[in-house]
């Protein structure tokens, strides 16, 4: 059957079958988050554009090619959401959260948006993890936030490797980017017209961009290399601490991120099952974003995960399947009433009840129970009632009543 509409290009529908496996993965950080102090926060899908423009930065593919940007009918620049540290961090400042007690911890799950080309693991609508830490600017919340994240996909059985690398600070990277901007004009033949323009915006944009340009930055000074002493003794505090956590990690010196609210600590993890969009997850440090946004100077950092690229990560292998306790058969007019109050009674036990909806014969009702995977069957007729145990095929006959004894001590003796 071809439908007259499809879903927009770059988004899906999550059916059943797949819905299980994406709720198993909020269920297993929703837990983890709990245990390790974090707490829910929902931001609206929509803000603001400048929020975006001014944290994000006007340099990145997110801010220059990716928003979904519209003014709404009070005139009003709207942007839906791209990402979810600039959010956070508003609701930080504007619900006074300086003021409750520091560090405050966050967690998040939602749909973010970003206008790229699709392919594998990559949408324009995505599903997002993620965790912001504000107010903690020590090493060690670094530590703790990237052992957080390798516990995470640990505990969801992702195999992924983690890079990890320093930005600098407003102590060391403006003389480091006039380093690299000086090696970049040594070599324009290895640039576009455009790449050259962004250049001037913020260099470090060139690290994330293919083809010449990458060949010729493989050469570069790296910014990891040219830490100011606080920086370097920051970063040398974080790869001791996650050495002493036993959290595995290489130092990759071309990593800088498409976000440009950071400063010193930035990590990615990564999967060989990904392919081309090969990074499953990633953050690092803001000190600055919470300031810039109006807020008063304070540390923060965080990661987030792509939600469809942990289902890519843990592979096909991954079934689920939803399987009946009981199914309930029953014909007869007054029956199929009394197998709906049954299920409604039974459900309320906890237990996983179906029954026919389509007016289907016994037969009929029969196969689909096995269709179901349905443990027992129980039909209706009258006061009378047989249970079969689909497994065995053993089956009993008697009263309604006892019928419905027999399930309740079944299922207290399967507790
Ligand atoms: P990001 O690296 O831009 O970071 O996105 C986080 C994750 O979202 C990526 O690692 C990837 O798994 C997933 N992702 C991004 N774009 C797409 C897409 N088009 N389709 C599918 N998955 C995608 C951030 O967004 C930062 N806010 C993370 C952060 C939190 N930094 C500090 N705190």
């Amino acid at each position: 059957m071809s439908s007259k509409y499809s879903a927009p290009k770059g988004t899906y529908d999550l059916l059943p079958g797949d819905s299980e496996i994406v709720r198993g993965i909020e269920d297993v950080a929703r837990d983890l988050f709990a245990r390790s102090g974090y707490r829910e926060i929902r931001t609206p899908v929509f803000e603001e554009t400048e929020l975006f423009t001014r944290s994000v930065g006007e340099a990145t593919d997110i801010v220059n090619k990716e928003m979904y940007t519209f003014d709404d009918r009070g005139d009003r620049s709207i942007t839906l959401r791209p990402e979810g540290t600039a959010p956070v961090s508003r609701a930080y400042i504007q619900n006074g959260m300086h003021k409750w007690p520091q560090p405050v911890k966050l967690w998040y799950s939602g749909p973010m948006f970003r206008y790229e080309a699709p392919q594998s693991g990559r949408y324009r609508q995505h599903y997002q993890v993620g965790v912001e830490l504000i107010g903690a600017g020590d090493p060690l919340a670094d530590a703790e936030l990237i052992w957080l994240q390798a516990a995470f996909y640990a505990e969801l059985g992702v195999a992924a490797g983690l890079a990890v690398s320093s930005m600098g600070d407003a102590g060391c990277r403006p003389q480091y980017i006039e380093k690299l901007k000086a090696y970049i004009a040594g070599r324009r033949d290895a640039f576009t017209e455009d790449q050259l323009k962004r250049v001037e915006l913020n260099p470090l944009r060139a690290f994330d961009w293919a083809g010449p340009a990458e060949d010729a930055l493989k050469e570069a000074p790296k910014l990891v290399d040219c830490l100011c002493a606080d920086c370097r003794a920051n970063f040398d505090s974080v790869r001791r601490y996650l050495d002493a956590v036993g959290v595995d990690y290489s130092v990759d010196p071309m990593l800088v991120r498409g976000l440009d609210y950071y400063s010193r600590t930035v990590f990615e993890f990564s999967s060989v099952k990904l392919g081309a969009q090969s990074g499953v997850g990633g953050g690092g440090r803001y000190d600055t974003l919470i300031e810039q946004l109006g807020g008063q100077p304070t540390p923060a950092a965080g990661w987030a995960s792509g939600v469809e690229r942990i289902q890519l990560a843990l592979g096909e292998d991954v079934e689920v399947v939803i399987e009946a306790d009981l199914f309930i058969v029953a014909e007869q007019d007054l029956d199929r009433l009394t197998a709906l109050e049954v299920a409604g009674q039974l459900r309320a036990s906890g237990l996983v009840v179906e029954l026919d909806l389509m007016g289907r014969s016994i037969k009929a009702q029969m196969k689909q129970a096995d269709r179901l995977g349905s443990d027992l069957t129980l039909g209706i007729d009258g006061d009378n009632a047989w249970l079969k145990d689909m497994a065995s095929g053993e089956q009993t006959a008697g009263s309604l009543d006892g019928a419905l004894q027999q399930i309740t001590d079944q299922v207290k003796v399967e507790e």
